[in-house]
């Protein structure tokens, strides 16, 4: 973008419009406006970046003329210029819009375009977070799920192919790899999409409350059911019901989620008219529900019923290629949520993320990246504003500063045995991986005994 940037002024009186032009037009687009109707036609006739406007205004305040500078559909960025120490005023104009202010009192032009061109580079972030996301939606249809990975690409793929039908799906997977995400994106993508969408957490009710939180129950069905309540099946009507956890739920509630799976239809406790539900049911675990039901504890029937289609989300430190892509996003949009310019990691940064085993998969990375935005304080994300959790490991890197020889040694052997794993074996690859020559690679495997590789 060789364009300068559209800037508007606003100010009533001449010699401070000709002032700010003057200083401003070698670096800025630079149209004025004395008051707020004129800037308002200006508005709406050309796309302006910012916008700067004086408080004081014949007619509109330089408050109004924000908040309706901003309800325009592509809204420029606002400063608003305040009388030296008018605090308040300052305040209420954040509050209805406006993206910074300035006092006017001592105004000087090189802080002006500081702020000018922070705010600037705030808003280039959130176009291009947006933009970003536009551009993963209409790649995968599965908005906000993010990865590059084989292993989620054909996740992807049996997402788009499943959505469609009324098939059950369950989904398995370490806590924190994305099945709820997952879940969501099925009923998005399918024809139910429109509507509800209603998630049980099964392992948080006791069985008794589980039941009539599925199935509803009659007035007077148990003590306290004073009145008629509709279970989570009938609010699902039409749509998809997430069952969370669905290794936690006792034998009775088994045996009726069975036969809804076999013929549609439940009754409410305390009730035997049979009702029907068109419900589609996704059910997820982080258990291995197999083994449940070797140690009989979960019915071999369901689980087949269950699993018509499985999706095993795999553990993040099992597609470490995606952690690059996923930290970059999640970076974008704390940096957002905290109005904070930070938009990259240090190489040290990221070495030490690829090498954390993020026992708590995609959520620990997310509250990571968090932690590291709020601590940070540059433009960069560092080592040191990762959580201890992440850099106290420091699996297969080489640092100089590293106590006693073995620790080295042990940590070469990681590195050279992690090159031939992400080569596929490929001796040569791998040496240049690491960085070192064929040669010296041909010792080292030798010296770690790893020639059988
Ligand atoms: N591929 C992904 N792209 C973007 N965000 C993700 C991805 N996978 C997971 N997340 C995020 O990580 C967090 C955890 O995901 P989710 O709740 O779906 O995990 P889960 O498998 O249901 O975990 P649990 O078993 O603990 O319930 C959420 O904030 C989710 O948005
Ligand atoms: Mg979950």
């Amino acid at each position: 973008m060789t364009e300068k940037p559209a800037l508007l002024i606003v100010d009533d009186e001449k010699p401070t419009r000709d002032g700010l032009r003057a200083a401003l037009e070698d670096r800025y687009d630079v149209y004025v406006a004395e008051d707020a109707k004129l800037a308002m036609e200006l508005l709406e006739r050309e796309n302006f970046d910012v916008m700067l406007t004086d408080f004081r205004l014949p007619n509109e305040d330089g408050l109004k003329l924000i908040a309706r500078a901003k309800s325009i559909s592509k809204p420029p960025i606002c400063i608003l210029m305040t009388a030296y120490g008018s605090e308040e005023l300052a305040v209420d104009a954040m509050k209805r819009g406006a993206d910074d202010y300035i006092a006017k009192g001592r105004l000087q032009i090189d802080e002006l375009e500081m702020r000018i061109g922070r705010a600037l580079r705030r808003q280039n972030l959130e176009t291009e977070n947006v933009s970003l996301r536009q551009q993963l939606d209409s790649k995968f249809g599965l908005e906000n799920i993010i990865g590059e990975s084989s292993a989620m690409k054909e996740i992807f793929e049996i997402v788009r192919q499943v959505a469609p039908t009324r098939a059950t799906v369950l989904l398995g997977g370490e806590s924190g790899t994305g099945k709820e995400l997952i879940a969501k994106a099925i009923h998005q993508l399918s024809p139910r999409a429109k509507q509800p969408f209603v998630t049980v957490h099964c392992a948080a009710l006791a069985p008794t409350l589980l039941e009539s939180e599925l199935f509803g129950h009659e007035r007077g069905a148990f003590t306290g059911a004073h009145e008629r309540r509709i279970g989570r099946f009938e609010q699902a009507q039409g749509g998809t019901l997430f069952l969370d956890e669905i290794g936690e739920i006792d034998a009775t509630i088994q045996v009726k989620l069975l036969r809804f799976l076999g013929e549609r239809t439940f009754e409410r406790v305390g009730s035997n008219k049979t009702l029907t539900a068109d419900v589609r049911l996704i059910a997820a675990t982080n258990k291995n529900l197999e083994e449940l039901v070797k140690a009989e504890k979960f019915r071999e029937d369901l689980f087949f019923r269950l699993r018509v289609v499985e999706i095993l989300l795999p553990p993040l430190r099992g597609r470490p290629g995606d952690i690059p892509l996923l930290a970059q996003n999640f970076l974008r949009e704390f940096a957002h949520e905290n109005n904070k310019l930070v938009n990259e990691f240090t190489a040290d940064a990221l070495q030490l993320m690829m090498n954390y085993s993020w026992p708590g998969n995609v959520r620990e990375l997310r509250t990571a990246i968090e932690h590291a935005v709020v601590l940070c304080r540059g433009e960069k994300i560092f080592a040191r504003d990762l959580p201890p959790s992440v850099r106290g490991s420091r699996r297969g890197v080489i640092q100089s500063s590293a106590g006693n020889d073995l620790t080295i040694k042990e940590a070469e052997k990681q590195l050279i045995e992690r090159a031939l794993k992400d080569t596929n074996g490929h001796r040569t690859l791998a040496a240049k991986k690491i960085g070192v020559s064929r040669r010296t690679f041909h010792r080292k495997l030798h010296a770690y005994h790893l020639e059988g590789f």
